[in-house]
């Protein structure tokens, strides 16, 4: 199989652990006979740096005409604290967003029992977690109309969606579901948004053509609650822009271990993939950020491609490094291994060369073909 993959490295350590999934996707494509074509565009603080714009134009025209693309890491506090202007890098993310009609973005939460010890939660509540979130993401009041006096003395957003930008996303929440546990909850505040009852009208009349699957409701403050007391009941959540973006940092931190956590972003024509965590400016060069949230988000592109078994070869190669406490530091802070290292033990596990004892000295002087 061709694809052609455009790249987007972004801001801090987005650089270095995209990296490693090249590396991983070029194990795969050795492995399996494909060819990923890749095409490196900017986008964040380079792009501002090189061409005053945080989302060039030629990076928009990559984005349009490729088969997915992988994302590092956008967010920089570099310009405006963060706060999305039209200088720094979160606006380039949510305009690229936009442009590209990725309307969903999903992001699947598993819990892995050798690292239960990192959640903020009590093992007996984290163990067996495995849920994925359906945020919707080019709506809502990230979207509608914006006014103020200048923000001198009053602001207004607008939370706006149609019955068509509801019912397309929840087409895939609900075919995810099938294949899943078959439990949809859809989050939302019904019981004050109008915005909220539109989505319940039409969820339910979608939930009609999956009768297989259970769909529940659960209004926004009480799901926040129970991601905490008992996030077991979830399979697949759905909910819209503003909710889904504070249930997914919640949802991430009941993991205990944000930097292994992937994502998708998806339209009807592309699909953009990238790690859940932020830039992390503070590690940026120094080799030590967690690969495997952008290495399982790369599996997630596979999957996308169709690519079932490779999807799967590259999940169990991460498994693999994270049983053998092959971690970065964010895991182990004492015994880790470094980011490049991780990415070739993982490449090295796709190309069948990880046999028998793997010599773990040689390793921690990462010396990675030492096996
Ligand atoms: C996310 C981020 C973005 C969002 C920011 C960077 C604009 O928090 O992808 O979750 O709010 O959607
Ligand atoms: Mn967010």
């Amino acid at each position: 199989m061709k694809k052609s993959i455009t790249v987007i490295n972004g801001d801090g350590v987005g650089a270095e652990v995209t990296q490693q999934s090249i590396k991983v996707l070029d194990a795969v494509a050795a492995h399996f006979n494909h060819r990923f074509n890749y095409t490196y565009c900017s986008m964040g603080v380079t792009a501002i740096n090189e061409t005053g714009n945080t989302l060039p134009d030629k990076t928009i025209e990559s984005c349009l005409d490729t088969d997915a693309i992988l994302l590092g890491t956008i967010a920089n506090a570099q310009y405006n604290n963060g706060i999305a202007t039209k200088k720094n890098s979160e606006h380039g993310l949510l305009r690229l967003r936009k442009v590209l009609g990725l309307f969903a973005n999903i992001r699947p939460v598993i819990t892995y029992p050798s690292l239960h010890h990192l959640s903020p939660l009590k093992n007996k509540i984290i163990e067996d977690v495995d849920l994925i979130i359906f945020r919707e993401l080019t709506g809502g009041i990230y979207f509608g109309e914006k006014q103020t006096d200048n923000g001198q003395t009053w602001a207004s957003d607008t939370c706006i969606y149609s019955k068509e930008e509801v019912e397309r996303i929840a087409h895939l929440a609900f075919s995810s579901a099938q294949q899943r546990r078959k439990k949809l909850t859809l989050v939302d505040k019904a019981n004050v948004l109008e915005t909220s009852r539109l989505w319940r009208k039409v969820v339910k009349k979608v939930a009609l053509q999956y009768q297989d699957v259970q769909l529940n409701f659960l209004l926004a403050d009480t799901a926040a609650r129970q991601l905490l007391v008992n996030p077991k009941q979830f399979d697949v959540i759905l909910t819209e822009n503003l909710l889904g973006d504070i249930l997914n940092d919640e949802a991430s931190a009941i993991t205990g271990s944000l930097g292994l956590l992937p994502s998708a972003s998806v339209s009807n024509s592309n699909a953009l993939f990238a790690p859940v965590h932020g830039s992390y400016p503070l590690a940026s060069g120094k080799d030590i950020a967690n690969p495997v949230g952008s290495i399982l988000s790369a599996a997630m592109m596979l999957e996308y491609f169709n690519l079932k078994e490779e999807a799967q070869l590259v999940r169990d190669a991460v498994q693999w490094t994270i049983d053998s406490l092959f971690v970065s530091k964010d895991i182990d802070p004492i015994n880790f291994y470094f980011t490049s290292t991780i990415g070739e033990l993982i490449s090295e596990y796709i190309g069948g060369r990880i046999s028998g004892r793997v010599n773990k000295e040689n390793i921690e002087l990462r010396k990675s073909t030492i096996i």
